[in-house]
């Protein structure tokens, strides 16, 4: 029964799926001592309540003697929220089941506590489904660095715009509403100089899906090409982030400073652009655990180049450009296939005419169908 009801408590966490980061989804199921459901929760939102105090507060009084299943260690400290292990204790619940744990050092401990106060605990149960459910946050977590999620709607013969730069659009309607639900799962949203100037993107969440924060947008700009009436710069220039390096003109610090925009310097790489590990460190730093990087082809390139890669959506219209057309990937490449990475096949689904292909490295890959 733990596996059941630890399953479920996973299905409850993914509700949090466009709002939990920079924080994990979350699920919990609350037990009355008879084995039935007296509670449920998830955490919905980064900032808000956990999912162990919504699914207690649910049970209210009936969670006395019960068991509490969680998807991921309870918290046993003090941050935007009290601790969850108090919550929990307060409940009066008798044993509690954990999928995975914390590896925070802020926030783990909860098992600990929670033995240290007799409530029976069994960890592991569907650990490596609550891996895979958090493997974003986990990558952030451990490596303090965001997840970098690749989006592009590409033709058939890999092209993201036609020799004249003509790219809107490639794929249809519900592969760009599709595209549009990635930005509400991610923390930031990245493209290039190149873009801004070519397409002028808005680049901002639309759906209305993530309750929290507006997504921040960053823009790879060695130079400070990126002119003030792009719409990045004129609607809310706090929630843009334009990386350059040392070679931007100091006119330009000033000119992009006047408009709002925050301005980042970073080191440069061989090509005397905005150097990739750099930029994610930096990234990590502001508590981005998601990234979402939209192109274009010398974005994806330096990514791609750099290793940077965890995940991938591309949107696969029937449709050849040809030509001298922009590829979807450029950058240096690899010499042989044996040096190319190679990514897992996790989903492919169907948008009307056009492929949703998703991939993932093959060590993130949800290979037992989250088990
Ligand atoms: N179909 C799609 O999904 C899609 C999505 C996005 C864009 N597009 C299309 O792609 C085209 C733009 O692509 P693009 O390749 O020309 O431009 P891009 O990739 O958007 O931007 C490239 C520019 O970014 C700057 N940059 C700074 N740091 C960089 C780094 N580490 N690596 C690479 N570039 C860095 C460089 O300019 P500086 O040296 O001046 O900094 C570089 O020229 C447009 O036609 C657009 O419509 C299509």
């Amino acid at each position: 029964m733990d596996e059941y009801w630890m399953q479920h408590a996973l299905d409850l966490a993914l509700r949090g799926r466009c709002g939990a980061s920079p924080n994990p989804m979350v699920g919990a199921v609350v037990l009355d001592p008879d084995g039935l459901v007296v509670g449920e929760g998830y955490h919905a939102r980064c900032g808000g309540p956990h999912a162990e105090v919504h699914a207690l507060a649910q049970a209210g009084g009936r969670a006395l003697g019960g068991t509490i299943l969680v998807t991921l260690e309870p918290c046993a400290h003090h941050g935007r929220t009290p601790p969850c292990v108090d919550v929990i204790i307060g409940a009066g619940i008798r044993r509690v089941v954990v999928a995975v744990k914390d590896p925070n050092p802020i926030a783990s401990g909860g098992v600990e506590r929670l033995r240290a106060e007799g409530i029976e605990v069994t960890e592991g149960v569907r650990s490596e489904s609550g891996r895979i459910l958090n493997r974003r946050w986990l990558r952030w977590v451990q490596d303090h660095r965001p997840w970098v999620t690749a989006k592009a709607a590409i033709s058939l013969d890999g092209r993201i715009a036609t020799r004249t730069g003509d790219s809107q659009w490639i794929t249809g309607e519900a592969s760009r509403s599709r595209g549009l639900e990635l930005r509400e799962e991610h923390d930031a949203i990245l493209v290039g100089v190149g873009t801004v100037l070519a397409d002028n993107p808005r680049l901002t969440r639309r759906l209305g899906l993530n309750p929290g924060d507006d997504v921040r947008r960053v823009i790879l700009d060695s130079r400070l090409r990126t002119p003030n009436d792009a719409v990045v710069v004129q609607s809310d220039p706090e929630q843009t982030i334009v990386v350059h390096t040392s070679a931007a003109a100091r006119e330009d610090r000033e000119r992009l400073d006047a408009a709002g925009v925050e301005r980042v310097e970073l080191p440069a790489d061989e090509r005397d652009r905005v150097e990739i590990g750099s930029l994610l460190d930096y990234l990590g730093d502001l508590g981005i655990a998601a990234l979402l990087v939209e192109g274009g082809a010398e974005i994806h390139g330096s990514f791609f180049d750099a290793d940077a890669v965890d995940e991938i959506f591309f949107f696969v219209a029937p449709m050849i450009i040809g030509g001298e057309a922009t590829v979807a990937v450029s950058g240096v490449g690899v010499a042989t296939l044996e040096m190319a990475r190679r990514y897992h096949f996790e989903e492919v689904h169907h948008h009307d005419d056009d492929l949703e292909l998703h991939c993932v490295r093959p060590e993130d890959a949800d290979v037992h169908g989250s088990d």
